[in-house]
């Protein structure tokens, strides 16, 4: 038992590292073969612009949200402790990483309930996988007091660790399970390799109303779990999945019916006003702000995040958009290989 809880605080702490050590520059998103068309003279002043929306129900100020990361080590308590108070001081919502080694082993908890002490009214999301039990998720719901509960799908991340899940096909019953049974809003998100129309289509009708499409251009988890190891294996997939540029595309059909939420190498202001042009109703982010509080200290990474929401907006000024209503209707032009990608998948834009 100890020597499990040992591997499991281990392996985050690795994957922790790893990302930290992930140079995103090297990492391409599709957000550079995006642009927004320029305008010269807005109707709008800087302080008209109001870029708040809501998830579920949750109203949010700022369209931004810490996407989940850490916890169950010593280590990544701190780095949540740090992110919570980030999240209190900003007013952004914040997700835990994913909880199965709490609701396994209870004294792990507080690896992730700190994230709750230092922001007692902010809006936190538990995070669990598609293969947890009813119970196990109901569990990490109230280890933290969850307003929200993030399922991620992790099928490449897995099949790439010799040591990870190899069954599958129980995931969309055991995620209408849960669907019918807690009493919070459920986000089933991606985990950086971004999602299809087809998956999209099959969250739909299992029921599912919030999807992050957390695509490739960020965190790179076939990168990290090779990184792991001396055997590289499937090191050849490092480019394996969509953008988020991609994904965000594919979710057009369903942006009526379900929420989207964006996430996957949001690195500027500029690649997060672009995801909300493209139908995000926020922006999730994981290693730029992972990276700025492990090297920087909590105060001037809430000061990141202010900074980061006021060039949000003065981005709306210069195309000329007052909310995220009329950001969806501004001119966007795409690169070739983007415009081939909308064509062979039958994508309309509006
Ligand atoms: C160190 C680290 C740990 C992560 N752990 C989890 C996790 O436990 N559960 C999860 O749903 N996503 C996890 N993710 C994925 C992120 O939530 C996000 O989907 C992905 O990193 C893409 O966003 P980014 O490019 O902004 O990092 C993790 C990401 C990082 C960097």
């Amino acid at each position: 038992m100890r020597e499990e809880v040992n591997l499991r605080s281990q392996r985050k702490n690795e994957h922790v590292q790893h990302a930290l050590d992930q140079n995103p520059k090297n990492l391409i998103s599709d957000f550079e073969k995006m642009h927004f068309v320029h305008h010269s003279m807005p109707s709008i002043n800087l302080d008209e612009v109001d870029l708040s929306g809501s998830i579920g129900g949750m109203k949010f100020t700022v369209p931004l949200y810490i996407n989940a990361m850490t916890g169950g080590s010593s280590w990544t308590k701190s780095i949540n402790e740090k992110l919570g108070k980030v999240a209190a001081a900003t007013g952004i919502p914040m997700a835990v990483g994913s909880m199965h080694a709490a609701v396994r082993h209870p004294e792990l908890a507080g690896s992730y309930s700190i994230v709750r002490e230092v922001n007692p009214d902010g809006l936190i999301f538990a995070n669990v996988g598609a293969d947890v039990s009813l119970e196990g998720a109901k569990k990490a719901v109230d280890i933290i007091s969850a307003d929200g509960l993030q399922i991620h799908l992790n099928v490449a991340q897995e099949l790439i660790m010799p040591e990870g899940d190899r069954n599958f096909k129980n995931w969309q019953s055991n995620i209408e399970s849960i669907l019918n049974n807690v009493d919070v809003p459920v986000i089933v998100k991606e985990v950086g390799f971004g999602m299809s129309r087809e998956t999209m289509q099959l969250l739909k009708a299992t029921g599912v109303k919030y999807v992050d499409v957390s695509g490739r251009g960020g965190t790179n988890f076939a990168e990290i779990e090779n990184a792991r190891r001396s055997a590289k294996d499937m090191d050849y997939l490092s480019d394996w999945g969509m953008s988020t540029v991609q994904s965000l595309l594919e979710s057009k059909e369903f942006q009526k019916d379900m929420t989207i939420l964006g996430s996957g190498g949001v690195k500027t202001p500029l690649d997060a006003m672009k995801s909300l042009a493209l139908g995000a109703s926020a922006v999730g982010m994981s290693h730029t702000l992972l990276k700025y509080v492990e090297e920087n200290d909590v105060e001037s990474t809430i000061e990141f995040v202010e900074q980061f929401f006021d060039q949000m907006k003065k981005i709306a000024v210069m195309v000329n958009a007052k909310n995220i209503e009329e950001l969806h209707g501004k001119p966007i032009v795409f690169s070739p290989d983007i415009v081939s990608w909308m064509e062979q998948r039958n994508i309309q834009r509006h």
